[in-house]
């Protein structure tokens, strides 16, 4: 191999690394947002991303062929309360000492600002209110 290879190698090698560090989850923050609170905000949508898999994407993620999709919630959906006195699972499931109020106010705000995957949370889910 000739140092021009060599090199060439190695740049692309970088290249890749490059690109593949510094792949962000995109949120849809409001444009009016500073770009100050957009990164604090997405710190937060990272915290509030786990947490979700962790406390919630068993019972509300569909499944698609396969692939696990994560549905949009609506505002009024979304409003802290509801998700914690508007059911029995969460009465049960969703308890202060598995999910504090804090860790809930980070997963809403993921969901609040996480990419729409164009499946609403089933009907059943909002009729009973
Ligand atoms: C044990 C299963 C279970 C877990 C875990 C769970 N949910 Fe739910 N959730 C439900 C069910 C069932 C409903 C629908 C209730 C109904 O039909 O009345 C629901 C409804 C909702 C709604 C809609 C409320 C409304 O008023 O329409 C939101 C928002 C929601 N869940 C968010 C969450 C979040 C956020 C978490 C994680 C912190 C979570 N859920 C964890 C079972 C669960």
């Amino acid at each position: 191999m000739n140092k021009k290879t060599a090199l060439t190698i190695i740049f692309i090698s970088m290249l890749i690394f490059a690109c593949s560090t510094s792949k962000k989850q995109v949120y849809l923050f409001p444009t009016e947002m500073s770009p100050t609170t957009q990164n604090a905000y997405q710190d937060i949508c990272e915290k509030g991303k786990v947490l979700y898999n962790l406390h919630c994407a068993n019972c509300h993620n569909i499944k698609k062929l396969g692939k696990d999709i994560i549905p949009d919630f609506t505002f009024e959906q979304l409003d802290a309360y509801l998700i914690r006195a508007a059911n029995e699972r969460h009465d049960s499931d969703l308890t202060e000492e598995k999910v504090s109020a804090e860790e809930l106010g980070m997963v809403i705000t993921y969901l609040t600002y996480k990419p729409k995957s164009g499946h609403l949370v089933p009907h059943k889910y909002t009729d009973r209110h």
